[in-house]
């Protein structure tokens, strides 16, 4: 359980008082009640206020608001307040401003927008944290700690640059390593000192945000600027744990964000937190996926949902409403993927400067006769009835999808062969397969045990670390089924090429060799042609992007191209490696293949939808104490009726048994509590 002072689904979210008067503090108080809400996360953006010079702090408005808070049954999350620096200490101190891409010195604004290398930022951040540590050590209302927000966005300073030569130094020892790691005599680059080591930007060797003359020097830096927001983060959570040690520690994560590797920053994290922002367009499985990223990332353990809107955004080009039922839905999609909590941004609408259109609990109307409002009662009544029954309840996947960010940044940097290559997008696919299947499907990182599962699938595994190919072959070797792609063991973690053929170091347990790598132009198609019937697998079906042409050397060839002259080669090959089989998919296929190909692996493995659903009808497991919770989303507009099996199960959100045929009503959402000896 996150905390035990408030054993139950966690309801509230982001709250400013700070932007308005007594009067409306009354009537959040009411408002509050009302829609059932009990944790409100402050102090964000505060720092301005906490400290309004150098050598003054002023948290008088901050234990008014959590005498308040609590007073009314409302927990706080409790922000350090260092998401933007105070105009004062950009004045008098401009290393704590940001250089940007183009070589700028940034001016005060904005936020997120402090140097992570900066000594100023560094000092009076982790003093802050220790003052609010000291402060509210003893208050009952402090739930946890939320560090600044939403880390991200790189630096590119004097103090960056000397920091980057440290961290280098740190990691690969001498000048030397640095120019053989980064393959430097490439256009003479060979560095003689380290003062020659600049930061890779457009005044440098990058351009477009992701194109780079030199793969190494920019992944470096990817990786450096990761750790140095990381370093920041850890300076103020080393203060909090050192003064609250029993109060965990958070700050609010991204999905899929690319700048940060958020599986070391989970490390040093208590609890995973996350916000979610989808639009009305984004594919469901997509959602679902950053829900099961951020579970993957401490292996499993329940996360936050820090933030969704309750209904509009600001920020996209066009904002939807979030259409009646869509805020509870989406709430326990988050739920059923293993957030064990639901919060906001915001709880009330701001009336000035860029969020004032982003939706809020309460609206600028003020008073709670809204839809939105309304939404949000119920839900926050539906959740003090859940209680604490599904808290810490988790994913029992037996497929795991392996997703890794350094790879992604040295596939994104790679220069060539294609930029059609989106890495996430072929991880979703695979993801997406599965989704559709009701196969309950695990992302895990490069360093998970793989024992725990039968599937495991690394799409586009282009860099191969240290260590993997041999935990690959064990893990087949001991009879598991694993499954990668195309452009997949080419390089090392200093995106080296592994010479002797690819897939490098996965061409034994792959036992192929991939000769040529052939970029398609946009529009332009392949086949995959089953050289005999499969499963649902029959005949033709597209592929694209990039089509690898392989030999087989061990693996059997279960499907050749159809078309160019590589037509007749293999295109999907199955290798016997010890007690299991790993496969090789040469290209991108499309969702019928790959549907059709991970119904056929779970199938020989044994594995089984979690259940029969129409399309839209999500599926999702959580499992505790020898019960299974069925999760039963309802995506569509429309009802839907679906088979429940024969075993009785009890839906918590309607209390009443169910079996057999059910009818969900559109947009709806059931929760299926069985006994597991029941289910299985
Ligand atoms: C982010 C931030 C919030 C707010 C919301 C608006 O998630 O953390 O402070 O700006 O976006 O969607
Ligand atoms: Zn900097």
């Amino acid at each position: 359980m996150i905390n035990e002072n408030l054993p139950k689904m966690w309801y509230g979210g982001d709250y400013n008082p700070e932007q308005w008067d007594a009067e409306t503090w009354t009537e959040d108080d009411r408002l509050f009640k009302l829609a059932g809400i009990d944790v409100a996360t402050i102090n964000v953006f505060s720092w301005a206020l906490n400290q309004p010079n150098e050598e003054t702090y002023d948290f008088a408005w901050l234990d008014e608001t959590i005498e308040r808070l609590y007073k009314n049954g409302v927990y706080v999350c409790l922000g350090t307040s260092t998401a933007a620096h105070p105009a004062w200490m950009a004045r008098k101190y401009p290393d704590v401003l940001r250089v940007d891409y183009e070589g700028r010195k940034r001016k005060f604004g904005g936020r997120h927008n402090s140097c992570p290398n900066s000594p100023t930022y560094r000092k009076y951040a982790a003093v802050m944290a220790g003052k609010l540590a000291q402060r509210y050590k003893d208050h009952p209302a402090v739930l946890i700690w939320h560090v600044a927000n939403e880390y991200g966005g790189y630096c590119y300073c004097d103090n960056c640059a000397a920091a980057f030569r440290v961290w280098l130094e740190q990691r690969y020892g001498t000048l030397d390593a640095v120019n053989k790691a980064w393959n430097t005599r490439f256009w003479g680059h060979t560095f003689y000192d380290w003062d020659d080591i600049v930061v890779p930007n457009t005044l440098s060797e990058e351009w477009g945000g992701n194109r780079t003359n030199f793969q190494g020097i920019s992944l470096d830096y990817r990786r450096f600027q990761s750790d140095s927001l990381l370093d920041c983060y850890k300076l103020e959570r080393d203060e909090l744990r050192r003064i609250t040690p029993d109060i965990p520690v958070t700050t609010n994560l991204m999905g899929f964000y690319p700048e940060l590797d958020y599986f070391k920053w989970a490390k040093e994290m208590d609890v995973v937190s996350w916000d979610n922002y989808p639009s009305l367009d984004t594919p469901y499985s997509f959602t679902a996926m950053a829900h099961a990223l951020m579970r993957g990332l401490k292996g499993g353990q329940p996360f936050m949902l820090m933030e969704q809107t309750p209904g509009v955004q600001n920020w996209q080009p066009y904002n939807s409403a979030k259409r009646p039922g869509v805020m509870r839905l989406w709430s326990y999609q988050a739920v059923a993927h293993g957030a064990d909590t639901v919060m906001f941004f915001q709880l009330r609408r701001s009336i000035g400067a860029c969020e004032k259109y982003h939706g809020a609990v309460i609206e600028h109307v003020g008073h709670e006769h809204t839809r939105v409002f309304r939404e949000c009662a119920e839900l926050g009544k539906e959740l003090q009835l859940l209680g604490d029954r599904i808290l810490d309840a988790r994913s029992d996947a037996k497929v795991a999808i392996i997703y890794d960010w350094e790879n992604r940044w040295a596939l994104e940097l790679s220069s060539g062969p294609s930029v059609a290559l989106n890495y996430v997008n072929e991880v979703h696919k695979y993801y997406d397969a599965l989704y559709q299947l009701n196969i309950q499907t695990d992302i895990i990182s490069v360093e998970e045990d793989l024992s725990k599962y039968d599937v495991v699938i690394a799409p586009v595994m282009y860099m191969v670390k240290q260590g993997f190919a041999q935990r690959v072959e064990q893990f087949v070797s001991r009879g598991g089924t694993f499954v990668t792609t195309f452009f997949s063991g080419i390089v090392n973690e200093n995106d080296l090429v592994t010479l002797g053929g690819y897939p490098g170091e996965l061409r034994k347990v792959m036992g192929i060799w991939a000769e040529e790598i052939d970029a398609l132009l946009p529009g332009q198609q392949n086949q995959i042609d089953m050289k005999e019937e499969w499963g649902a697998l029959r005949e033709s079906y597209p592929c694209g992007i990039l089509c690898d042409v392989i030999h087989a050397e061990t693996a059997e060839v279960l499907a050749e191209y159809g078309t160019d002259f590589y037509k007749g080669t293999p295109v999907l090959t199955k290798n016997a490696f010890g007690e299991g089989q790993a496969y090789y998919v040469a290209s991108s296929p499309d969702s019928q293949f790959l549907q059709g190909f991970l119904a056929n692996l779970c199938q020989e493995q044994g594995l089984k939808p979690l259940l029969d659903t129409p399309p839209g009808v999500e599926v999702v497991e959580r499992v505790k104490d020898g019960s299974s919770y069925l999760f039963i989303l309802n995506h569509n507009a429309e009802e839907m009726t679906f088979d429940a099996g024969s075993a009785n199960s009890f839906d918590l959100l309607s209390s009443r048994q169910v079996a057999g045929h059910v009818t969900i009503p559109g947009r709806d959402v059931m929760i299926l509590e069985r006994s597991i000896a029941a289910h299985s």
